[in-house]
């Protein structure tokens, strides 16, 4: 990763925005990353607004990567005030934001954040790489469903 990525990366990360469990979120997805264990989910609040039904917040949880953490930082912020038709037209280097072009082997750090949005908003049509695994009831963390699953959560990696 060059030096002008790093940090950018680290100047989201030094202000993160939206991180954090969302209670009485109307939405809620989690995707998990065979690649390297990394998980994510993202709640999302609409509103109504100009006769419009539009995202009115977003935050998640994240494990592990820094730039999967700040894409995910930069990209609540990005879809504040769209619809979900217009957050999910939205592609992954686009999530990225100010990052900019991610190298290679960081992609699937954004296309995790995507997968996630994508889980949120349009579950029925999630990325089948990165899979949904399950939609929480509110006030449970990311932490929770792996120290203490539910039944009928379902953690699976694909290849
Ligand atoms: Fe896997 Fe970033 S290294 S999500």
């Amino acid at each position: 990763m060059n030096d002008d990525l790093q940090k950018r990366i680290q100047a989201a990360l030094a202000n993160p925005q939206n991180m954090g469990e969302m209670t009485g979120a109307d939405s809620i997805g989690t995707v998990g990353n065979a690649d390297c264990g990394e998980m994510l989910r993202l709640w999302v609040k609409f509103k109504e607004q100009n006769g419009k039904r539009v995202i009115d917040r977003a935050t998640f949880q994240s494990f592990g990567c820094e730039t999967a953490i700040a894409v995910a930082s930069l990209a609540t912020e990005l879809i504040r005030g769209k619809t979900a038709e217009e957050a999910l037209a939205l592609k992954t280097e686009e999530l990225a934001g100010e990052l900019g072009p991610l190298p290679p082997m960081k992609i699937h750090c954004a296309q995790l954040v995507e997968g996630a949005l994508r889980s949120a908003l349009e579950p029925e049509k999630a990325e089948i790489k990165i899979e949904k695994i399950s939609t929480p009831s509110s006030g449970t963390n990311l932490l929770d469903s792996f120290s203490k699953p539910k039944e009928g959560v379902k953690l699976t990696f694909l290849d």
